[in-house]
């Protein structure tokens, strides 16, 4: 998953898409990179822009960084296994917060090196983490380019 945003295929079919409608470019790029540039994106939209396209992730170290440790590690638990956790709707905050499996971990090493710290949680555990970039509900249009309802891209979570 660290390659997803410099992913070939993911790219080819980014553009293929955004070939056709080509008057949504942004909106769509700016969905794309939300799971396959996590880290890219969240940080865009903390700094208040409301785009996160393909160009401007390729200028960004963040963007090209995939899903690293800390989009995973990071992500909260107050909304996992709802509706809005879905479709790329984890929640990082900006508490610099590590989550991991264990109780009581050595916090200080991680503060001292890169400013995280680490700190139990059982959701590490449990497949609703996954489940945030790993259900995805895809919007379709009518003819008249208005979105006619929601197609059941990947659903492994919800089948299981
Ligand atoms: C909700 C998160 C999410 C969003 C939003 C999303 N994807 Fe994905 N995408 C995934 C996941 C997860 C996979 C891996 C699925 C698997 O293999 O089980 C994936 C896989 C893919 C693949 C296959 C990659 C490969 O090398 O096999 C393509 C192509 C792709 N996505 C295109 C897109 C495009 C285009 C968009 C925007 C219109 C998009 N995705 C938006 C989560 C997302
Ligand atoms: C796709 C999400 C994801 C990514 C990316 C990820 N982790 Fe994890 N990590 C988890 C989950 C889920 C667990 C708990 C699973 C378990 O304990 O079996 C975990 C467990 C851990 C643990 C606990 C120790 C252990 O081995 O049980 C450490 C340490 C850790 N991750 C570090 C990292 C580092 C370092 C990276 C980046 C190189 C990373 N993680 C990337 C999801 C992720
Ligand atoms: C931030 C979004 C995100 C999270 C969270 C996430 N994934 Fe993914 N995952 C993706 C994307 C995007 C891809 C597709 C990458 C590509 O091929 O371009 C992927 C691909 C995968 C694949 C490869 C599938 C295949 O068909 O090759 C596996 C396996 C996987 N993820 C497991 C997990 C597990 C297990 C977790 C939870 C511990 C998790 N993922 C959490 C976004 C995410």
């Amino acid at each position: 998953m660290a390659n997803s945003s410099k992913d070939p295929l993911w790219q080819a079919v980014v553009s293929e898409e955004t070939h056709r409608f080509p008057a949504m470019k942004d909106d769509i790029e700016t969905i794309c990179t939300r799971c396959h540039a996590p880290m890219g994106n969240t940080q865009a939209k903390k700094d208040g822009l409301t785009t996160y396209t393909i160009s401007q992730m390729r200028l960004d170290p963040l963007g090209k960084d995939g899903i690293s440790c800390a989009t995973c590690h990071q992500i909260d638990p107050q909304n996992l296994g709802t509706q809005t956790s879905y479709n790329g709707g984890y929640k990082i905050d900006t508490t610099r917060v590590i989550y991991g499996p264990y109780q009581n971990p050595l916090t200080q090493p991680m503060i001292n090196f890169v400013n995280f710290r680490t700190q139990y949680s059982p959701h590490v555990n449990n497949s609703e983490l996954c489940a945030t970039c790993h259900t995805l509900f895809t919007p379709y249009f009518d003819d008249n380019n208005q979105i006619a309802g929601y197609f059941s891209e990947q659903t492994p979570y919800i089948e299981k």
